[in-house]
């Protein structure tokens, strides 16, 4: 036995001083180990704080925005994890707890689906002033580029003619998903396509939302309500629409869009925002697009009748887009999914919006009465209390105030046209 261990540990030492490195692998493997493990900790480590090291840099050397930081990141990390490691660096040299001058708040990549439209292209103004880098997708169905022509030479803004229908693939922080025809004459005009934008479009944008984990706010609407038999209408009534009318292209396919929002949110963890938007008016509206304000605006700048549909007595709330995009980007910020009611309370009869209509731009105007449209709602006035409460947010312009900035515009927009059409 003892005489075995001796020739064991002879062969041994011959194997040392024969062949040094196989004798450490082969009869140290557990050292070996050891070593290798503590090497790839220190490795790691000094990568690490190499890494945090150059995302300050990149911040510090003058780049204007967190998001110029993204440099760094992959196109697999997504960018809010990015910022997470901007952030962690950041507290590791505030460790006093006091943001050095300088430094300033992180900007965001933010998409916006239909941001050439009415109130798509508001709510971009917005975000490029408050320092976003905004992407704009449309297929300008009803948008148009001119709404946008005044941010072209910004670094900041990005357009694509695209139709979300089709998937798309893009890297932002943040979707505003507002792409879909909203005026009857419009939505009516190819029924098809509007229910085809508002699932397919809307479960493509979800899953843009989902692969890079973006917030994402779905712009609904108080058509959700249909002809509602509760009013003020809040967010809890479940509606009363019909699933077969001519309407039901544009109420049931938002219907079916809050739901995909939801079951992406409570299935898949996309984090969602719901707006219920009641009618909205403003500068930049479709001149002919049915939609009562435009109408009544446009007629009485033509010096032609207002048309008022049925007895005139149904009943709208009418909100100031400025109004709105607040509403929506405080949404967007905020904790809480919705739906939110974003409309104003003040209601009007169509008779009576012809009537301020007459009084602003042209009081001799004619008022003409026609038949009424198919599932034209009665009443509509949205219930804001949630909106007011958890939001913090209410309609500050009035009727009287928004509507004479909107005539500026159409005024321009009508004789401006008619000049150029007659050579003037
Ligand atoms: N304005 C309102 O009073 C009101 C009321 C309720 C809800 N909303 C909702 O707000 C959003 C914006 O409405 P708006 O008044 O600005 O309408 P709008 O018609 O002016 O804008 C819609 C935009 O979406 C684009 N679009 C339509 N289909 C598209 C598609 N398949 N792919 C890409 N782009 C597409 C259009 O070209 C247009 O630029 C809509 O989702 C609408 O349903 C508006």
């Amino acid at each position: 036995m003892e005489t075995e261990r001796k020739k064991d540990m002879l062969s041994k030492k011959g194997l040392f001083l024969k062949y040094p490195m196989n004798y450490v692998f082969e009869e140290q493997r557990m050292v070996c180990l050891l070593i290798g493990i503590a090497i790839s900790t220190a490795a790691f480590a000094v990568v690490n704080s190499v890494s945090s090291q150059s995302l300050l840099a990149g911040y510090k050397i003058g780049s204007d925005s967190i998001s110029d930081v993204s440099v760094v990141s992959t196109s697999l990390i997504p960018r809010r994890i990015t910022y997470e490691l901007v952030d962690e660096a950041n507290r590791n040299i505030n460790a006093g707890g006091k943001v050095p001058l300088g430094l300033k708040k992180k900007k965001l990549r933010v998409l916006v689906t239909g941001g050439a439209g009415f109130v798509g292209s508001h709510l971009v103004d917005r975000l490029i002033e408050r320092g976003d880098s905004v992407i704009v997708v449309d297929n300008f169905f009803t948008g148009r580029k001119e709404n946008l022509l005044h941010h072209f030479r910004n670094p900041k803004f990005e357009m694509a003619r695209h139709d979300v229908v089709e998937p798309i693939l893009l890297e932002v922080d943040q979707v505003y998903h507002l792409a879909c025809p909203a005026s009857p004459v419009h939505y009516k005009f190819n029924p098809v396509k509007t229910i085809k934008t508002n699932v397919m479009g809307t479960l493509n944008m979800l899953g843009l939302a989902k692969r890079v984990g973006a917030r994402f706010l779905l712009t609904s609407t108080s058509e959700v309500y249909g002809d509602p038999l509760q009013h003020p209408q809040v967010e809890t009534y479940w509606g009363n629409v019909n699933p077969i009318g001519v309407r039901s292209c544009y109420d049931e396919g938002k219907r079916t869009a809050e739901t995909l929002a939801m079951d992406y949110h409570r299935g898949l963890n996309v984090e969602v925002r719901i707006a219920r938007i009641f009618n909205t008016y403003g500068p930049r509206m479709c001149i002919d697009d049915g939609r009562v304000v435009s109408n009544f605006v446009a007629q009485a700048l033509r010096k032609q009748p207002l048309t008022v549909y049925g007895d005139g007595k149904q009943t709208r709330s009418f909100q100031y887009v400025s109004d709105l995009v607040e509403g929506l980007m405080r949404l967007m910020e905020g904790d809480h999914v919705g739906p939110f009611n974003l409309g104003n309370p003040g209601e009007f009869t169509m008779l009576e919006l012809a009537k301020v209509v007459q009084k602003t731009i042209y009081p001799n105007a004619k008022i003409e009465f026609r038949a009424n449209t198919e599932d034209d709602p009665h009443k509509r006035k949205p219930d804001i209390s949630k909106a007011k409460q958890l939001l913090g947010w209410e309609p500050t312009v009035s009727l009287r105030q928004g509507l004479p900035r909107m005539v500026d515009d159409f005024r321009q927009r009508i004789f401006g046209n008619e000049k150029l059409n007659s050579g003037i």
